[in-house]
């Protein structure tokens, strides 16, 4: 059984992380946008599902570009959501009920509201404050040309030219403009942040974009030469490590500097990083000397398939014990289509597609999602390493995918020319309860529009009720604790197809039915199963846990 007394070092390489999206978790004021009051309030749901920690999307100060990922304000809180008093009796409440606390750290760009950016626009080319950001002249007889062909990860070109006549570099939205790493006034900056929070009780960061501060910027720029590819998806054309922005080897200094840091408070406070690069490179970021921990998208991205499920778990398991990390296990956050909806679809459907096709494409059962979902989570949960799981899916909530157009919030949408949906439809408020405004959410109408189905999932209509989804998260967090032991893994030869099976520390074994046809139950006491187990057989999508 993990030690997860507040002083142990190593509470997080096997823990159990809720993902708050602050907005739409629960709001105190009733303005439709969820707060700190908020989740303060709703903290009991967190310790009763039994989970180790939250972490809480960003909070600070944003015009809301990219839903709060455009931070204008590092060590502050959007008035919207509350103060930094709500922030304090937030954290002291989710510590007396033994729940860590991370936050979310947006290091590769600020908001175009920062008073640094601010400052960049008015100090113009050639200033102190522009060599913040990354400000170039563009190319053409006139400089009317952007000054690579870097592409934005959400569309369109990465540069976007001043009225002065230069170009800011932004990978994500204009909004967002990214910042020279090579700066040492930016990384004194970051150095400040991490302790703030660290002071103030936050025992861990998430890290976006991890992979993406340290940038090639010597002259001249060099263009990434495919336009028609995205920045990760130009990866393997690099050599390892020299791809202009993504993955570079000098990323790492700027973790190692960090780790010191998060070192010197009791305990250590951990880190996660947001790096959407492959295997052994992404290991990297999750070094002891580093981050410790990196989201593991591989993972997430796999098919509801047994081999593909069996290659990518046995990779990372041992990537992860190479680089001396403990492996970390995603199904959903709050970039991608709910797992409950995304399991669903064809084999090679790009849920992107999926999620435009609005009512074109064959629907999604929910209710045959809703089985397939809890058995990957029972498969997850049974998984050495941490599980990081998002708001919502404990009650096995299935993607908004009918969202209209004109309710959209992510920058996405627009930014694609309508190509693409974005991800409001994993973003909608959470159901507390099966009536009211915003089904307990907030005293009003919640900011996005929540599906009448959403009563169905609420909290109040699970709560107590024996083989709702809320009751297997919770007997399955309740399990693992006491099951837990070790980081090892023993994988079950022979197997039928379709099946994965395989045993942890002390005789716990894990079996996933991922194939259609049902199989019979293996010798050994069921203690749990995601579906109930009939006339001995484990029924097709359906995993059990036995001793
Ligand atoms: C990360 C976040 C995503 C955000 C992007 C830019 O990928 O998870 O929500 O849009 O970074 O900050």
């Amino acid at each position: 059984m993990p030690d997860l007394s507040s002083r142990d070092p190593n509470w997080w390489r096997q823990a159990v992380i809720y993902q708050v999206y602050p907005r739409s978790f629960a709001d105190a004021d009733g303005d439709g946008l969820g707060d700190l009051k908020g989740i303060t309030q709703r903290l009991n749901h967190l310790a009763a599902l039994g989970v180790d920690a939250l972490w809480l999307s960003p909070f600070y100060p944003s015009e809301l570009a990219d839903g709060g990922y455009d931070v204008a304000d590092y060590r502050d809180v959007d008035p919207r959501l509350g103060t930094l008093d709500d922030f304090d009796a937030m954290v002291e409440e989710a510590h007396r009920l033994g729940l860590k606390v991370m936050v979310d750290i947006v290091p590769n760009h600020t908001s175009d509201q920062h008073v640094w950016f601010q400052e960049a626009l008015r100090a113009g080319p050639g200033s102190a404050a522009r060599d913040r950001y990354v400000f170039r002249d563009g190319r053409g007889a006139n400089g009317e040309l952007p000054p690579t062909d870097w592409q934005s990860v959400f569309g369109g070109s990465a540069w976007r030219r001043l009225p002065d006549g230069q170009w800011y570099l932004h990978l994500f939205t204009p909004e967002q403009p990214d910042l020279n790493w090579d700066n040492e006034e930016v990384r004194a900056d970051f150095r400040t942040t991490l302790r703030f929070w660290s002071d103030r009780g936050v025992d861990g960061f998430r890290v976006d974009v991890a992979h993406a501060l340290a940038k090639d910027l010597s002259e001249p720029l060099r263009d990434l030469g495919a336009p028609e590819l995205s920045a990760e998806a130009a990866l393997p054309h690099f050599a390892p490590g020299t791809h202009p922005f993504y993955d570079r080897d000098e990323v790492h200094e700027i973790y190692r500097d960090w780790r010191k840091i998060l070192d010197a408070y009791i305990p250590p406070r951990m880190a996660v990083a947001e790096a959407w690069v492959p295997g052994a490179r992404r290991a990297r970021y999750a070094r002891p000397d580093e981050l410790g921990q990196a989201f593991n998208f591989e993972y997430l991205q796999a098919g509801w398939d047994a081999g593909e499920l069996k290659q990518v778990i046995s990779d990372s398991l041992a990537t992860a014990r190479a680089a001396g990390a403990s492996a970390t296990w995603v199904l959903s956050n709050h970039d991608v289509v709910r797992h409950a909806s995304r399991l669903m679809l064809p084999p090679g459907t790009d849920p992107d597609a999926w999620l435009l096709s609005d009512g074109t494409a064959p629907a999604v059962d929910e209710s045959a999602g809703l089985r397939r979902a809890r058995a990957a989570t029972l498969l997850m949960l049974a998984l050495p390493g941490s599980s990081y799981v998002y708001q919502g899916e404990e009650l096995g909530l299935p993607e908004v995918a009918d969202l209209p157009a004109e309710v959209l919030q992510d920058p996405i949408w627009e930014q694609t020319g309508h190509t693409s949906k974005g991800r409001d439809g994993c973003r909608v408020p959470l159901p507390w309860t099966t009536s009211g405004p915003s089904y307990g959410f907030g005293a009003g109408a919640a900011w996005l529009p929540q599906p009448a189905s959403f009563a169905s999932y609420a909290v109040e209509a699970q709560d107590g009720v024996e083989g709702s989804t809320l009751e297997l998260y919770r007997r399955a967090l309740r399990l693992r604790r006491k099951l837990l032991e070790g980081e090892e893994l023993t994988w079950v030869a022979d197997t039928p197809p379709g099946v994965l099976a395989f045993a942890r520390g002390d005789g716990w074994r894990c079996v996933a039915n991922l194939s259609d046809t049902a199989i019979a139950l293996p010798p050994g006491e069921v203690l749990l199963g995601s579906r109930p187990i009939e006339d001995g057989r484990i029924g097709p999508d359906t995993t059990v846990w036995l001793a």
